[in-house]
């Protein structure tokens, strides 16, 4: 970090659904123009801790900084006002309106001196929806409705997005396409914390991986620093 205030920083960070206790002093951070990939088996608590940033889940202990901001608990809106995006697991979409008339409800001036994205970068990266850009996002099939949710909330500029699951259930085309566009996020200077599923993109797009395992980081290091730890990647990653 070389002595940086790091963009997104997690210090002990607790989380419960009622009187389940799911996260145990979560701590992690992500500098500026790292994409940081948060691994493990299902229920590890991947995305309560994406959740928990998010102010979805409210922390019950420890701290969130966005840079020298403590967000703990905040609201999601401020949350997201401050420069924080969220592609959740579930694809948002505003079934109603088309994919021209959601990408407008996503733009977001940028910040001075922050990346600029515009729709046209969108329909770079995934031509389907330039092809049905006047369509109903109700109508659209389930890889559609995902890539227009990650495009959405790219248009919204912001520092730092976190990204559950963008490929679950993807065509391996759209997978490419989708992996393309987070490399993209890291080359333009967008921090990214990623959850997926599949090991092999997770290693190939990351600057840096943390392992979950019971709602705790039990590694942290570099792609090659996982792939090659065979006990590590038998312990938390095999099913
Ligand atoms: N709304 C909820 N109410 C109660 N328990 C929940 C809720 N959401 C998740 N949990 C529980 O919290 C734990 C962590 O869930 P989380 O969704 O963070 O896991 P994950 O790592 O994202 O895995 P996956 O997406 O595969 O389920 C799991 O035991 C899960 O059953
Ligand atoms: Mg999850």
């Amino acid at each position: 970090m070389t002595g940086s205030v790091p963009l997104l920083s997690l210090e002990e960070v607790h989380a419960h659904y009622g009187k389940s206790h799911i996260l145990h002093g979560v701590s992690f951070h992500v500098g500026r123009n790292e994409v940081v990939s948060l691994l493990g088996r299902n229920g590890s608590g991947r995305s309560t801790t994406m959740k928990a940033i998010m102010g979805l889940v409210p922390p019950t202990g420890g701290r969130i900084h966005l840079m020298e901001r403590d967000i703990t608990g905040a609201r999601p809106y401020a949350i997201c006002r401050a420069g924080v995006a969220y592609v959740p697991e579930e694809r948002e979409v505003f079934h109603n309106l088309t994919v021209d008339e959601n990408f407008r409800m996503g733009e977001q001036p940028a910040a001075p001196g922050a990346t600029r994205w515009t729709v046209e970068d969108m329909f770079a990266y995934f031509p389907r929806l330039k092809e049905r850009r006047h369509t109903k996002a109700g109508n659209l099939s389930g890889g559609e409705q995902q890539m227009l949710t990650i495009c959405r909330s790219l248009l919204g500029n912001p520092q730092v997005i976190l990204v559950d699951e963008p490929t679950e259930g993807l065509a391996p085309k759209i997978v490419t396409a989708v992996g393309e566009c987070i490399r993209d996020m890291h080359r333009k200077g967008v921090s990214v914390v990623l959850v997926e599923q599949k090991l092999a993109i997770a290693l190939k797009v990351s600057t840096r991986v943390c392992v979950m395992g019971h709602g705790r980081i039990v590694f942290e290091g570099t792609p090659q620093q996982l792939a090659s730890d065979e006990k590590l990647l038998a312990d938390w990653l095999a099913v």
